[in-house]
């Protein structure tokens, strides 16, 4: 982790996304300026899911799905922390007329510019906006995770799918919705998790600052970067994820694909990967 990141990580959680949303406006403003953003791109101050550019990471999270998890066009999909669609929106290209997509999230005005933007393309595609507390996305919100019953019916869903959402919660939050994952998908369902995942290899380059985060806070069952709002950035260890799935009656159906956060050369993705299904 370079000095200046250290920095950023070291300051007050609400001074760095004030700081984060200034600039965020002002490259709205560029965008605006130069005309550098279609109708079905969210400008960048309105909700905050991480760095990169957005339609090049939602295209290659769908090129993912299809070839590491064989997702086809008349599939039903859920999308857990959806945000503002960022793989919803080349999902309306790839699901044919029996395809359907439900995403939720506890950001509001998100799930607002999902349903205006989105839906309105394709009604197939519906979004559920959960007041979930969360201190980093959602600071008032009055739900707890631990409560919350995934909008869909048991067994309904094909693929479900959470980029860089279990990276922002709590071990007794990611079991809770293990088993929803586990409730909601059909008997052939496959789900894709991404995590900052902690085994020997992510441990030792941590160590001698090859990664890019620096999980140094240690909780009962999680590390963060940040004691005053763990939810900025959660990593897990390997074994604990391993429990948490088998709690929820869930196994990996390929080895972990690491990610390049913990400064591992090969990877599909920043994060790592986790691609699983029912037990049978
Ligand atoms: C880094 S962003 C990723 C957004 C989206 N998955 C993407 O890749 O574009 C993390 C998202 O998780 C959402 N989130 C945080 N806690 C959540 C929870 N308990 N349930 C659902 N979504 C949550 C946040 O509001 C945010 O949109």
């Amino acid at each position: 982790m370079r000095p200046f990141e250290r920095c950023i990580h070291a300051l007050p959680r609400p001074l760095v996304r004030g700081l984060r949303n200034l600039w965020l406006r002002v490259l709205d403003s560029k965008d605006r300026l130069i005309r550098d953003r279609d109708a079905l791109t969210p400008p960048r101050s309105l909700h905050h899911i991480g760095g990169g550019d957005f339609k090049t990471i939602g295209q290659a999270f769908v090129g993912h799905f299809v070839k590491v998890c064989g997702l086809r066009p008349d599939e039903k999909i859920l999308d857990i922390g959806c945000g503002t669609g960022r793989m919803a929106i080349p999902l309306l290209q790839y699901l044919n007329g029996a395809g359907q997509y439900v995403g939720f999230d506890v950001s509001q005005k998100a799930i607002r510019w999902c349903r205006d933007h989105i839906t309105l393309q394709n009604p197939r595609f519906v979004f559920y906006y959960a007041d979930i507390c969360n201190k980093e996305y959602n600071p008032r919100g009055r739900l707890s995770a631990v409560e919350y019953k995934f909008p869909c019916d048991d067994e309904s869903i094909d693929f479900v799918f959470a980029a860089s959402v279990f990276t922002h919660m709590r071990g007794d939050e990611v079991k809770h919705y293990f088993d929803e994952i586990r409730r909601v998908l059909k008997p052939s369902g496959r789900a894709m998790l991404s995590f900052f995942i902690i085994d020997d290899t992510a441990n030792r380059l941590m160590t001698s600052g090859k990664s890019s985060l620096n999980f140094h806070v240690k909780s009962a069952d999680c590390c963060t970067i940040n004691r005053r709002t763990p939810e900025s950035a959660i990593a897990y260890s390997e074994s604990q994820l391993f429990q948490f799935l088998q709690d929820a009656k869930l196994v990996l159906s390929l080895p972990v694909l690491y990610g390049s956060w913990s400064g591992r050369q090969t990877m599909l993705d920043y994060q790592d990967v986790a691609v699983v299904k029912r037990e049978r």
